[in-house]
């Protein structure tokens, strides 16, 4: 591992130095996941706090207590970050985690458990948009220097977490089985009940149509956006400058199209294309 500034450089990728350190990817690495884990695997700025949203709601029949009393930080926690060290005793069986991991640096103790994962994908094109905002407010990352530089670091992966096109092939390919239910951002946009009952089903959750409406009710971008246990609201100016761009920003697909010129969706098509031309499975997106 080398450090450079604001980021780590861990087995080949970019980690935020303030929230990563070599400490707290060691105990990710030794982290024992039980068999009733759950994980949701995101790709930075593809939903993860959405699904720090849905998760104990659909793990607690509706219970509105840990998403109205826990910041989403401490109430689903990331499996790479520093905070887990000091909050994994408190979290209570079945225990919901987010990882931004590729496939490729689940611990060992992930593969020898049942630990089901829920994969949310989302249009790259809006990834890269969300994320060149993010670093805009984000003060613990780099500036994103203009779209047009911004682009090419996304493209090469020089952006947190590396190359969006190695994350999803690394968990498309990752072979497991039933434990793992693949959804994306735009389904989830286009109607939510329906993906929640998708998750409360691989979950084994037996959650009542009213249940599965009441927390599509509290899991809406609006209502997200009002809760300051999921707003970052908590978070100082001087990490997150909320003045800057708000964390739950847009929350809609396609925001891509006001900010893309022609130049920069071919320049852009054709780099996703190329990295996912020998792959079997297609992506749920027209790339033009
Ligand atoms: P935008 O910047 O496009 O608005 P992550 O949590 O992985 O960092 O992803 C952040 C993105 O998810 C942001 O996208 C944010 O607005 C969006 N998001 C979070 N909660 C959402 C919700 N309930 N509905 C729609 N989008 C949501």
């Amino acid at each position: 591992m080398s450090s450079d500034g604001l980021s780590l450089q861990y087995q080949g990728i970019l980690l935020p130095r303030e929230t990563h350190s070599l400490e707290c990817l060691e105990f990710a690495q030794e982290f024992k996941f039980r068999d009733d884990d759950i994980m949701a695997a995101v790709y930075p700025k593809s939903g993860t706090i959405w699904m720090q949203e849905i998760l104990p709601l659909l793990l607690n029949g509706g219970d509105l207590t840990p998403i109205q009393t826990i910041p989403n930080w401490d109430r689903v926690p990331w499996l790479e970050e520093k905070r887990l060290a000091v909050i994994a005793d408190t979290l209570t069986a079945p225990r919901a985690m987010v990882t931004h991991f590729p496939f490729r640096l689940m611990p060992p103790s992930f593969h020898a458990s049942k630990a089901k994962v829920i994969y949310v994908m989302r249009n790259p094109k809006d990834i890269l948009v969300s994320s060149f905002y993010f670093h805009q407010m984000a003060e613990f990352l780099d500036d994103p220097g203009t779209f047009d530089e911004f682009i090419k670091k996304f493209l090469d992966g020089n952006v947190m977490f590396g190359k969006w096109t190695d994350h999803v092939k690394s968990w498309r390919s990752a072979e497991l089985g039933d434990r793992i239910l693949f959804i994306t951002y735009e389904e989830m946009c286009q109607d939510l009940p329906a993906a929640l009952r998708q998750m409360s089903d691989f979950l084994g959750r037996n959650l009542s149509e009213g249940t599965i409406q009441k927390i599509a009710q509290h899991c809406t971008f609006k209502t997200m956006k009002t809760n300051r246990m999921s707003n970052f609201s908590l978070v100082p100016k001087e990490y997150m400058n909320l003045e800057k761009s708000l964390f739950l920003r847009k929350g809609v697909p396609g925001d891509w199209k006001n900010h893309f010129s022609s130049e920069h969706l071919a320049r852009f098509t054709s780099a996703i294309r190329k990295e996912m031309q020998s792959e079997s499975f297609t992506l749920p997106y027209n790339l033009d």
